[in-house]
């Protein structure tokens, strides 16, 4: 039988790097659905439809086609997953999100994931909203400094220009526009195990959550 898992979380709070550890470590599909959120941000963005209109956006997306391949995003049959992790389309990301017509063009493209075998969904609002009915939900976080410093050492490793704070003030601002906006807003789902990550390592969060998933569905995880 397929299970869905979801980790929900805060910007910066180490999902992505974790929720891919934990589909390895099962067999399972990881769904990155900040990935699809930062695709169509860039698009949008790209072709200077403002986020303000929910109207001219909604005819906007119903031009727009997009595709999971693998670890490819494809908007209308081209990928973007190489130009969607920058700061910013972080900010723009984070912006578009907030708007109903988009949260709604990317509902069903993320509830169909599921029909193609067990996976482990991240993001903000899996839990909660595209799939209530998963088998175990996580809410990841850690305390803003220690998110800002894994976005600093992370950048650093990969040789790009880092401020420390600014990006602690992006992320605070990103808290805020995730948590304040009207629909979905970054909620820990009922149900959800929460875990606090400031002072463990990847690893330890990693094996914490599998721990965790055999404990609830031992005859899925075998
Ligand atoms: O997880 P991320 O940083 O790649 O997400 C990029 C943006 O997309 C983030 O600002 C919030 C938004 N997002 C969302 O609103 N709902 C999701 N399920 C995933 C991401």
């Amino acid at each position: 039988m397929s299970y869905v898992i979801t980790i929900d979380g805060p910007a910066g709070a180490g999902k992505s790097t974790v929720a891919k550890d934990v589909a390895k470590a099962l067999g399972i599909k990881y769904l990155d659905t900040g990935a699809i959120y930062r695709a169509i941000s860039l698009i949008l963005h790209e072709s200077e439809i403002k986020p303000v209109d929910d109207e001219i956006m909604r005819e906007a997306l119903s031009d727009i086609d997009i595709q999971l391949q693998g670890k490819a995003v494809l908007v209308n049959g081209f990928d973007v997953a190489g130009e969607i992790r920058t700061p910013a389309v972080d900010e723009l990301s984070s912006k578009y999100s907030a708007i109903p017509s988009v949260r709604k063009a990317l509902l069903s493209l993320q509830k169909e994931q599921e029909n193609h075998g067990s996976i482990v969904a991240e993001g903000r609002d899996v839990g909660s909203v595209v799939f209530p009915n998963a088998k175990v939900k996580f809410f990841l976080t850690a305390s803003p400094e220690a998110r800002a410093k894994r976005r600093y050492d992370e950048r650093v490793a990969k040789g790009q220009s880092a401020d420390y704070d600014e990006i602690l003030r992006s992320i605070i601002e990103r808290d805020k526009n995730d948590s304040t906006r009207e629909i979905s807003p970054l909620t820990i789902p009922e149900g959800a195990i929460y875990l606090d990550t400031s002072d463990m390592t990847e690893q330890e969060a990693v094996q914490k959550i599998l721990d965790k998933v055999k404990e609830a569905i031992p005859d899925e995880t075998k």
